[in-house]
């Protein structure tokens, strides 16, 4: 079954703690976390502090996307903040192997992401140490973006690059009920979508729908 992830982008930051909590309850399997430096995307969000604080309001993983030119400098905090997952961009500029070091230093899981025009093969050395490939199906930076079709076949190319390896493939921009499926049936096990879930109440029927139990 694939899972679903929420992505915290499009929800309303006055309520973020309910908002949460309300993607709990209505079947979400991780909470993503879209952080955003104005460097490395056009655009900001927040840091670890909003991290730390919605994280008494649930149990899911915490799914940390770090859109940043210096992830290294940021990582401990995410990491003592409550984020499960940390991922970093392939394209950020820092060291992949002393990233990859210090997530696991700090006991988390490691995520590599690819912008749609970063070629799947360089992913390679990368595969047999990290535990997620988030293949990116929109340039970062914004949600609402419409889904580029090229990512199914991005997807199906990274399934083949990890075989039997145990690396889980999330998808993340543009997802929702009809771009979905093709990205299921290409091979990802998770499916990060903002404005289709956030944007449709109740959040139950988005997040089925994403599933496929609509
Ligand atoms: C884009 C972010 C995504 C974004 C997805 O830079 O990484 O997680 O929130 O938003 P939608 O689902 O609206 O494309
Ligand atoms: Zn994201």
């Amino acid at each position: 079954m694939v899972l679903v992830a929420p992505s915290i982008l499009s929800a309303d930051f006055a309520r973020l703690g309910q908002e949460v909590r309300a993607l709990e309850k209505a079947g979400a399997d991780l909470i993503h976390i879209d952080v955003m430096d104005g460097h490395f995307v056009p655009n900001l969000t927040f840091g670890a502090g909003v991290v730390r604080d919605i994280r008494p309001c649930t149990d899911l993983p915490f799914d940390v996307h770090l859109m940043m030119t210096n992830p290294a400098d940021f990582i401990p905090a995410f990491a003592a903040a409550g984020a499960d997952c940390i991922t970093v961009h392939l394209e950020c500029g820092q060291n992949m192997a002393d990233l990859i070091a210090l997530i696991k230093k700090e006991g988390k899981r490691v995520g590599i992401s690819v912008r749609p025009g970063t070629k799947m093969s360089d992913l390679i050395p990368w595969l047999p140490m990290i535990d997620l490939v988030l293949v990116m199906a929109v340039e970062p930076g914004f949600g609402g973006q419409a889904f580029q079709q090229e990512a199914i076949a991005r997807i199906a190319t990274l399934k083949e690059l990890i075989g039997r390896k145990p690396v889980q493939i999330s998808v993340d921009g543009g997802i929702n009920d009809v771009t979905a499926p093709a990205c299921v049936l290409a091979g990802a096990d998770i499916l990060v979508a903002g404005s289709y879930i956030l944007g449709h109440k109740p959040y139950a029927r988005a997040i089925a729908a994403l599933k496929g139990k609509a």
